[in-house]
């Protein structure tokens, strides 16, 4: 039986005033992430389109001048829950930091949402990058690498404690009364440098077994983590080159932890601005450049950059030495790639963190954007994309409706779903417990 052709996995970021910093001054655009009816229509845009996962990002501050999707939102597993009631199949993804919280309660919603959406979750492992969170836990940001360090930790933990109870454990013999076989739970008693658990869970085997691990780290113990843990990695990239030395740096690293590069899924972040013509398309991102308030694109790119630049002079060049910060490395390493082999001012730099956050933009035809990213694809720059529309719900109709029947037309990504869990739609076994095998 020949192997069934490469497709695509596609995800949608979800923010309901739009990933552009100014999508909801879009003619048309959602007003709201505070409002339930534009997240479940954004549910229904995403299994229409045969979506793999919605994601839906965090962020443990808020500010006035931040994203306003980031400043005033719902929590997102709570968000989730809501999801699960009115979507189907579409993979429910969100984050959770390693940082902040704790894994027993991390582990305990994840398998929650597991069972209540039918095998569905997914889980966005996180540091928690920005270093606002840590006013309001009382405590100090620990620096990058010591992020890492407990990341690692925490995600094992997490792990550990879904394999608490095997497949069957809950037997229900209305003839003994038993109603939980004690073979088949047994506690994790992990004791660990920053962790002790002793587990199990309060919830039986999830549907998938082990609810799907997310990351969005490029940094070395970003990769590292990724390549040990995760099944699906966020990337942030600029150009094609530069993701697939990316791709390349995150699957060889795998064998070193027992697994193969196939058994992972690399989405990069693109913002696609479709037009029927090239022109319209330029036309309308001018008119949401022109929508950006610059204090929000002042805050967003302070996130980026670790730092406040607008003491910068506007259209002065990024200079070659501008430091990595010790926040996040993925974004400021794209942004700052592009702006020196573009020769980019400070000015360029607002806009294009005002625009997508520094994740890519492609802006044209539903051709031309079909075109572009079947040639990453195929060129092992990535499995998929993270689909990050500018303003919902239009921004990501004309994504499913318009380029999606192109890419479905050229085999390129499934025409409908096939299974029912994430991990069937990701092409990933369900795995057995390791604490019984
Ligand atoms: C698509 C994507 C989504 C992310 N979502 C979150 C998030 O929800 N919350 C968060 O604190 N950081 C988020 N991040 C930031 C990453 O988790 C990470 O901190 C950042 O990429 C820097 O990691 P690095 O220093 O290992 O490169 C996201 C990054 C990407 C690319």
């Amino acid at each position: 039986m020949p192997p069934s052709p490469r497709q695509m996995h596609l995800g949608v970021f979800v923010l309901g005033t739009g990933n552009h910093i100014a999508g909801w001054r879009y003619p048309g655009a959602a007003q709201s992430f505070e409002d339930l009816s534009v997240i479940q229509e954004i549910g229904r845009i995403a299994e229409r389109g045969k979506f793999d996962l919605i994601f839906l990002g965090d962020n443990l501050a808020s500010e006035p001048g931040m994203h306003p999707s980031f400043a005033a939102r719902f929590e997102p597993l709570t968000m989730l829950a809501a999801l699960a009631v009115t979507t189907t199949h579409v993979g429910l993804g969100a984050t959770a930091s390693t940082t902040y919280a704790e894994p027993y309660n991390v582990a305990r919603m994840f398998a929650s949402l597991d069972h209540l959406s039918g095998g569905r979750a997914a889980w966005n492992a996180v540091t928690s990058s920005g270093g606002k969170a840590a006013e309001n836990f009382g405590r100090i940001h620990p620096e990058h690498d010591a992020r890492y360090e407990v990341a690692e930790e925490f995600v094992d933990v997490v792990r550990g404690l879904w394999d608490c109870w095997d497949d069957g454990a809950v037997v229900r013999n209305h003839e003994t009364g038993q109603y939980i076989d004690p073979a088949k739970v047994k506690p994790l008693n992990h004791a660990g440098k920053f962790f002790k658990v002793k587990g199990p869970l309060p919830t039986s085997r999830t549907p998938q077994g082990q609810p799907i691990i997310l990351q969005a780290g490029s940094s070395e113990p970003g990769l590292n983590l990724a390549a040990r843990t995760a099944d699906v990695v966020f990337a942030v990239v600029q150009d094609m080159a530069e993701a697939q030395a990316g791709y390349r740096s995150l699957k060889e690293r795998m064998p070193r932890f027992g697994r193969q590069g196939a058994e992972i899924a690399v989405l990069p972040g693109m913002m696609p601005v479709i037009g029927r013509t090239e022109r319209e398309a330029r036309d309308k991102l001018n008119l949401l450049q022109s929508f950006v308030n610059p204090a929000n694109a002042r805050s967003m790119l302070a996130s980026r950059m670790g730092m406040d630049v607008s003491g910068f002079p506007l259209d002065e060049l990024v200079p070659k030495d501008f430091p990595l910060p010790d926040t996040s490395h993925g974004f400021a390493k794209a942004m700052l790639a592009k702006a020196w082999r573009e020769g980019m001012t400070w000015r360029d730099m607002f806009n294009l963190a005002g625009a997508a956050r520094g994740h890519w933009v492609v802006c044209g035809t539903p051709v031309q954007i079909a075109d572009t990213l079947q040639e990453w694809f195929d060129n092992h720059a990535c499995d998929g994309f993270n689909v990050l529309p500018p303003y919902f719900p239009g921004g990501f109709d004309d994504f499913v409706d318009q380029v999606l029947p192109i890419l479905q037309e050229r085999g390129l990504f499934r025409a409908d779903y096939t299974g029912r869990t994430l991990r069937e739609h990701l092409g990933l076994p369900r795995p057995r417990s390791r604490l019984f095998q």
